[in-house]
Formats: structure tokens, sequence, C-alpha cells
């Protein structure tokens, strides 16, 4: 496997630059509240992050992977540089309902019974209300944790939502989640090949994944897409004691 990032700390130097430059944005003048306002929305993104990180490390990798996919896809796609950020602080965020499931549930060998499944299919409404309970988050950001997890047919969960009533940039999102959940391993089966994975993503679509988003992923050279275990720590940027641990 060729290493895409180099050094590690590559991903969330460009995470941190990219949240930066999203506030900025949104910037204007030299108000301080406004300022503050900003600071502390910055500081949410990382945050959640770096619960992912204490929570489940394969998680956390997942999400940056996912990130980094987002990145390379918004280009693809030609997307502006806000819908470009958005989409990938939506992605790096997807799993973030994750921080609330309980470990027992998350990082189960073998696998879960119907109760348990039930469990972790709350994930995208946790997310949510995660983002929700801090204020003034993006709602396009919202939207990707929330409808991660739906499928075109109106099978996916949790709201069973159907074609285009599926916001665009969670059913981009489904497509990298799923490309780099396939080529992980699991505790209860090995990841497949990146050829094996695009395969299925042809397979599916249209019941599962949008057609058009799919072929415009598969048309990313799949050198670009090769994944690797990100050894970059959010705590070398923030203290683990400047942040406030959920119980
Ligand atoms: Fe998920």
């Amino acid at each position: 496997m060729t290493f895409f990032f180099d050094p590690p700390l590559k991903m969330i130097e460009l995470i941190i630059k990219i949240i930066s430059s999203f506030s900025l944005s949104r910037r204007t003048g030299n108000d301080t509240l406004l300022a503050k306002w900003v600071d502390y929305v910055e500081e949410i993104y990382v945050k959640f992050l770096f619960e992912l990180l204490s929570k489940d490390l394969e998680t956390y990798h997942h999400s940056l992977r996912v990130g980094n996919m987002a990145n390379i896809f918004a280009d693809q796609l030609n997307f502006s540089n806000e819908q470009k950020q958005k989409l990938i602080i939506g992605c790096c965020l997807h799993d973030c309902g994750k921080i609330l499931i309980s470990n027992e549930v998350l990082n189960k060998e073998g696998s879960l019974t119907p109760k348990e499944w039930e469990v972790m299919k709350c994930h995208p409404i946790m997310g949510m209300r995660l983002l929700l309970a801090e204020g003034d988050i993006d709602e396009e950001i919202i939207d990707i944790v929330k409808f991660h997890h739906e499928r075109l047919d109106g099978l996916g969960y949790p709201f069973g939502m159907k074609g285009e009533e599926i916001p665009i940039h969670a059913r981009i999102c489904t497509i990298i989640d799923a490309y780099d959940s396939m080529l992980s391993n699991r505790a209860y089966r090995k990841g497949i090949s990146p050829l094996k994975a695009r395969e299925e993503l042809l397979k599916h679509c249209t019941t599962q994944f949008d057609e058009f988003y799919v072929r415009e992923f598969l048309s990313i050279p799949e050198h670009l897409l090769e994944t690797r275990e990100i050894g970059c720590e959010l705590k070398d940027y923030y203290s683990i004691n400047t942040l406030q641990t959920r119980g």
C-alpha cells in the first residue's frame, strides 16, 4: 500500500485550514462577538474529531479518510470552495453520533444482536442532535451527518428517504463511506480490494447509490483514493484538558 499522506499530519492541517477559511469567509469586519462565534464554531468541529479519536480509533481514522476522499471528489465535481468545505467537514463528522454509542456495541467482535443493531442505527440522529445542541452549525453539514445512511431505494435508515429527497452532499458521503468501509478490515471480516469495492458500488447503483455520483467517483484514478491508517493525533493541536468529555 502506498501512503497518500506525507507527512501524516497533513490531513489535520488541511482540515484546520479548511475550517479556518470556511469560518473566515463568513466573518465581516472586526465584530468581536462575531469573531468569538467563529472561534467557537471552529472549535466544535475539531472537538468532535477529537472525541471520536478518544472514543474509537478506527472510526476516527475512517472519518479522516472519508474527509480526504471528499476533498478529492469535490475537485472532480468542480465544487465551489464553499461547497467543497462543507462536504469535507460533513464527511469528517459523518459518524460523530458514534461518540454516544456504547463501546460494547461500537467495538463488538462478531455480529450485533437485533437490539444492538437498532442502537447502532441511531448514530445519524445522535450525530444530528450533537451538532444541533452546539448551536449555529451549517444545515448542509448537519444533513450529511443525518442522511449518510439513506439509500436511493428508500431502504436506508433512519428516515427511509428516497432518491432526490436525499441531499446531494449526503448521497456523495454515502458513496465514499461505503467505499472506505469495504476496503477496511473489521474484527469480523477482511477488507476487499479497491477493484472489488468499485464493482460493488456499480452493482448497487440505482438501488443503494446515486449512479451519476458513483460514475464520477469511479472516474477518479484509483491511486488518488488510496488510504492508510493516519497516525496524526488531534491532541497535538488541542489539549485534552481543554475539552469537555461526554458522559
Ligand atoms: Fe455511519
